[in-house]
Formats: C-alpha cells, sequence, structure tokens
C-alpha cells in the first residue's frame, strides 16, 4: 500500500498516521474507522491556493464538500482560506453549524428545493450556481419577496468529454445538469437571467467530471466558455467577472493512477484562460475551481479489523473485515480499485493473495479482489488508504449497519470529528402505529 501524507511504518512495524499507532486508535476509538491525517488536508488545500498565487489570477478555491461534509472539516477549509461549495440543505447546515462565513459557500444542485433556496437566501449566502429555467425563476421570486438580490453563476454542459468512468462524467451534452452550450440553450439562459431584477449575474460554471488525470479536458473547457463569454459580451453587451472550472483533479487510489501535482491542473487552467481572454481582448475574469477529492482523498484512511476466514481450496480466500460497501459503496458502484495492508503488521512479508469481503448480506459487497498480504489471522487490522472522498460521505445503513466514526489525527494526537452510529441512530426515527403496539397478553 503506498503510504500517503504523514503515514509511516514505526518502529514496532505498524501502521502510523498524523503520528498515532493504528493499533492504538482501533483500540481507542473501535472499528471500522475513518481516519483523516489533518496535516495533508491542509497542504492539499496550501498547494491549491499557493499555485494561484503564483499566476497572478484573483481566484476562489471552493472546497465541494460532497467528497467529506462534516463540521470540522468545514473549520480546517476555513482555517485554510478556501471557499466551500455545498448542494443540500444538510451539506448547507453542516457549514452553517460549523460557523462557516456564508459569503464563501457556493450553492449547487440542479433540483434545488424551495426550501433550500429560501435556507439560503436567509443565510446571505455567496452565490447560487443556477442549473435550470425553473430555478431562474424561483430564486428570482423567493428573493424578491425577501427584498434581496442574488449572485448567481450559470452551470453550462460544455460538452467536453473527460474520458473517465461513464457515471461520473458530467461535462457531456447527454447530461442531466445544467444550459447546453452547443444548442443555445446557455446563451438563452444568459439573456433570461439579465432580465431578472433580483439576479446577479457574475459568470458561468463548468465542471466536466471526476478522477481527472490531463489537463487537455479543463483547457478544452475552457476554450469553449472563453468563446461563449465573447459571444455574450459582442451580442448582449455583458462581460462576465467570474469563470468556474469546477473540480474533478484525480488522487491515487493504486499503482495505476498517475494524478498531476495540482500547481500542473492550475497551471493548464490559468495559462488556457489568459491566452483566450487576451485573444477576445476580454478583462480577465476572476477564476473559480471546486477540488473535492483531490482535497480529501488520499488523506483519508479506513482501519477495519479482519473477522471471518473462507478458504476455498484452488478456488480463492476470502477474508472479512467489520465493515463493507456500508462504509465503501465505490467498489460495488464503480468498480473502484483500493489498496490495504496489514496495518498492526505491516513490515512482514506477503505470504497470501486474498481477496477482501465486507459483512452486507450481498455477494456484491467486495471491497478488494486479489490482495497480496502477510499470513492473515482473525483480529489483525486491515487498513485501507485513499477512502477519504465519497465513503463516509456515501455511506449508509444497509442491514442497519451503524456509521463508523471519524477522528483526525496530527502530530500524535487524534481527535474524533463523528461519532460512531449508535443503535438509536439506525432504529431511533421508527415509529409504531398504535394498531401495531404489541397488547399485553392476557392472563
Ligand atoms: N463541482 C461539481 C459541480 C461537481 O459535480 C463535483 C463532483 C465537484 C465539483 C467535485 O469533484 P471532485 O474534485 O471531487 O472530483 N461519488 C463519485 C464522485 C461524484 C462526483 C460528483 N461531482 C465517486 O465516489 O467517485
Amino acid at each position: 500500500m503506498y503510504l500517503h501524507g504523514t503515514s509511516i511504518i514505526n518502529a514496532e512495524g505498524r501502521l502510523e498516521i498524523g503520528g498515532c499507532d493504528t493499533s492504538d486508535l482501533a483500540s481507542r476509538f473501535g472499528t471500522p474507522l475513518y481516519i483523516y491525517d489533518e496535516q495533508l488536508i491542509r497542504t492539499r488545500c496550501r498547494e491549491y491556493r499557493d499555485a494561484f498565487q503564483a499566476t497572478g489570477l484573483n481566484f476562489q478555491v471552493a472546497y465541494a464538500s460532497k467528497a467529506f461534509c462534516t463540521m470540522a472539516m468545514c473549520r480546517i477549509v476555513e482555517e485554510e482560506g478556501l471557499s466551500l461549495d455545498v448542494v443540500s440543505d444538510g451539506e448547507l447546515y453542516t457549514a452553517l453549524q460549523a460557523g462557516f462565513p456564508a459569503g464563501k459557500i457556493h450553492f449547487h444542485g440542479n433540483n434545488k428545493t424551495p426550501d433550500e433556496i429560501v435556507m439560503a437566501l436567509e443565510a446571505n449566502i455567496g452565490c447560487f450556481v443556477v442549473d435550470n429555467f425553473l430555478e431562474l425563476q424561483v430564486l428570482n421570486e423567493l428573493a424578491r419577496a425577501r427584498k434581496v438580490k442574488a449572485n448567481v453563476l450559470l452551470r453550462i454542459s460544455p460538452g467536453v468529454d473527460a474520458h473517465t468512468h461513464e457515471f461520473i462524467s458530467t461535462g457531456q451534452i447527454d447530461s442531466k445538469f445544467g444550459f447546453d452550450l452547443g444548442n443555445g440553450t446557455a446563451f438563452r439562459a444568459v439573456q433570461e437571467t439579465l432580465k431578472l431584477e433580483q439576479l446577479r449575474l457574475l459568470g458561468i460554471h463548468s465542471h466536466i467530471g471526476s478522477q481527472i488525470f490531463e489537463t487537455e479536458g479543463f483547457r478544452l473547457a475552457a476554450d469553449k466558455v472563453t468563446r461563449f463569454a465573447a459571444e455574450v459580451r459582442d451580442q448582449l453587451s455583458y462581460t462576465f467577472t467570474v469563470l468556474n472550472l469546477g473540480g474533478g483533479f484525480g488522487i491515487r487510489y493504486t499503482e495505476g493512477d498517475t494524478p498531476l501535482p495540482s500547481a500542473d491542473y492550475v497551471g493548464a487552467i490559468a495559462d488556457a484562460v489568459k491566452t483566450n481572454f487576451a485573444a477576445y481582448n476580454y478583462p480577465l475574469p476572476e477564476i473559480w475551481i471546486e477540488p473535492g477529492r483531490s482535497i480529501v482523498g488520499e488523506a483519508g484512511t479506513t482501519l477495519y479489523t479482519i473477522g471471518s476466514v473462507k478458504d476455498i481450496p484452488g478456488v480463492r480466500k476470502y477474508i472479512a473485515v467489520d465493515g463493507g460497501m456500508t462504509d465503501n459503496p465505490r467498489p460495488a458502484l464503480y468498480d473502484a480499485k483500493y489498496e490495504a495492508m496489514l496495518a498492526n503488521r505491516a513490515l512482514e512479508v506477503e505470504e497470501e493473495v486474498v481477496s477482501v469481503a465486507g459483512k452486507c448480506c450481498e455477494t456484491g459487497d467486495m471491497l478488494i479482489w486479489d490482495l497480496a498480504l502477510p499470513a492473515v489471522r482473525t483480529g489483525d487490522l486491515l487498513a485501507v488508504s485513499s477512502t477519504g472522498a465519497y465513503n463516509y460521505a456515501m455511506a449508509s445503513h444497509y442491514n442497519r449497519i451503524r456509521k463508523p466514526a471519524v477522528v483526525f489525527v496530527k502530530d500524535g494526537k487524534a481527535d474524533l470529528v463523528v461519532r460512531r452510529d449508535t443503535y438509536d441512530d439506525v432504529a431511533g426515527n421508527d415509529l409504531i402505529p398504535e394498531r401495531l403496539m404489541k397488547q399485553p397478553v392476557a392472563k
């Protein structure tokens, strides 16, 4: 397993993250456990900020909180000077509860409900990324009722194929998101927005996909949106002041993954933007991006205890962990691949090839196929790396399994940032209608 950030193998031969021995973390907090390397999160935030500062552009880096949204995470994002992108009332609530500055929150989503829009208007958030014509009308009406003006970016669908897994490509033409650039819809959306009195149009937004390892897609998207900006200026005499190019920067899950340093993505975006806008003699807009996975993905490790082992001679050896698709649905959903190691015997030589099964009642609940490990014993700790993005965020209560705790580790200290679910968290919302109540048995 690749050791990210502050992860090391310590003198006892055990995996240590943020100066904390994972065996100690397991005893203290139990397993499964999501462990986040706080220093690595902060480093990733700073890398984006520094890279932009070097370009001389005006910018905002908004952390896409869908990747991992908790109050402690919002605090780190604020401390590191980033903005925050939310996509639901739940994420907005989390940010506001953490005291995140509302003016630095951007609200996304292809079907924001009127209640969500009201909540965001009342919090006075920084900007709405409007996805469709219905939202333009509803937002305008709700803002009028409150006598406020809302800042707006229009999400356009640029028609760029980001060469990634089909389920996580969002920039192609056949997409549920945004106003299409190619067929004139985006242009009509700008005309419409400019007519709506309660909306202040800042610019446009484009997101081409996720887990992208090349800069070409971003360059293409930048080309298309610049051309569009020029068209809008020439025909409607309106100049955009913000261009948001979304997120999608790739991370390393396994050996085959070859992400670029964030400075390379930022540099390519900056070059494209500077060249294009100069070519159209267009004042340089502020450039915004929205990384999610690349801020938190590699900083997360999931720690499990190995339980049952099923050896089918000549076929396969399954080892089962105390979690599975409930804390990491990505292998089942996207055929995602992960690396892992025995955290308590990290220096021992690999002796066997096993497949890691979860504990859910479902054949598809497999985390890793064909993993080389030292001879596995029940009670060993298995650490799976790069589980920081879209794992806790997409965790479920399938089989009524309780969600794991989350800890942040840094400089030898571990802080609980999400408590492990209680039984009440899985059954506490249940109600038994009176007619189904157990009647006292007559004697
Ligand atoms: N901005 C927008 C508008 C997005 O839709 C997304 C991700 C991001 C930013 C952040 O993208 P990132 O930098 O994290 O790649 N559940 C899937 C990923 C879905 C991504 C959805 N949108 C997964 O586990 O791979």
